[in-house]
């Protein structure tokens, strides 16, 4: 697929997904959509990447979905459409590998929506989020009232959902929306940082552990607990288990294969 509206960077097994309508501060329209779930497919099979970073560059993360395309939809074509923001954001929250949001400036609605898909959320001090839909008449449909308080609990969620308020990266953090907040000169130098940190722990332990906690929120405890003993049982199938049990008996460092 040729992207018109997204930008993919590869290197050093970190691919960098850049979204490119800097004319409507990357609002996503259904082309976004369609490009980031292709995007995800692909950068999930492509063994050379090993994590994934979703920014909007250093002014905008994304301002929501695109409004224009969504002003004049009926029921009928919303209720039978294909949700493609859900496929998207379905697809690249289940990436066998970890996805991590860049966020600068505005993330709102869908933008929000999309950085919630994401396994974890860094937030230049400059970012400002949001669930603004209700000021439009309608609710977060990207995912938004499902993703955030299963984050940050319903509390939380609801104000943000029913106020529709932007909140800052401070607040974002204290209450849970983004792991860290970095000085904005410093955003991607940081999700670069923390993309290769995770870049070097063994690759199937990772898709493991992601699918164990992602799997896990959708049980019960015991079903959970019980999924996450088959995926840790499987691991002692990999050479990656058998490399860094002896790195560590040999104090050195691991050298993971991904097998
Ligand atoms: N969909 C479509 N276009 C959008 C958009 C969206 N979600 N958000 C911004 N844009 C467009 C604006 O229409 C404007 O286009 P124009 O230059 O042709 O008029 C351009 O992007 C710049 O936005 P502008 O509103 O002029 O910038 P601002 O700095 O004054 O305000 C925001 C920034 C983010 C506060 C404001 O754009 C906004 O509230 N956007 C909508 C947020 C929203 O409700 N998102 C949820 C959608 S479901």
């Amino acid at each position: 697929m040729v992207y018109e509206t997204i930008l993919v960077k590869i290197e050093e097994g970190i691919a960098t997904v850049t979204l490119n309508r800097p004319e409507v501060l990357n609002a996503l329209s259904n082309q976004v959509f369609n490009e980031l779930a292709d995007v995800a497919l692909t950068l999930g099979a492509d063994d050379s990447v090993r994590v994934v970073i979703i920014t909007g560059g250093n002014k905008v993360f994304a301002a929501g979905a695109d409004i224009g395309q969504m002003a004049s939809a009926t029921a009928v074509a919303v209720s039978s459409g294909n949700h493609p923001s859900h496929r998207a954001f379905n697809l690249l929250e289940n990436m066998p590998k970890p996805v991590i949001a860049a966020i600068s400036g505005y993330a709102l609605g869908g933008g929000c929506e999309l950085a919630l898909a994401a396994d974890v959320r860094i937030a230049a001090d400059n970012a400002q989020l949001g669930l603004p839909e209700i000021k439009l008449g309608i609710l977060p449909g990207g995912g938004g009232t499902q993703r955030l308080p299963r984050l940050i609990g319903s509390g939380r969620a609801k104000e943000l959902i029913f106020s529709g308020d932007f909140i800052n990266a401070e607040e974002a953090w204290r209450i849970g929306l983004v792991n860290k907040v970095v000085p904005a000169d410093r955003l991607f130098e940081e999700a670069d940082k923390m993309a290769k940190r995770f870049a070097a722990r063994g690759a199937v332990a990772l898709n493991m552990a992601k699918s164990a906690v992602n799997e896990g929120l959708r049980m019960d405890l015991e079903a959970g607990l019980q999924y996450e003993h088959k995926c840790f049982s499987l691991l002692f199938a990999t050479e990656d288990q058998k490399e860094g049990m002896k790195a560590f008996l040999e104090k050195r460092p691991a050298k993971f294969q991904g097998k």
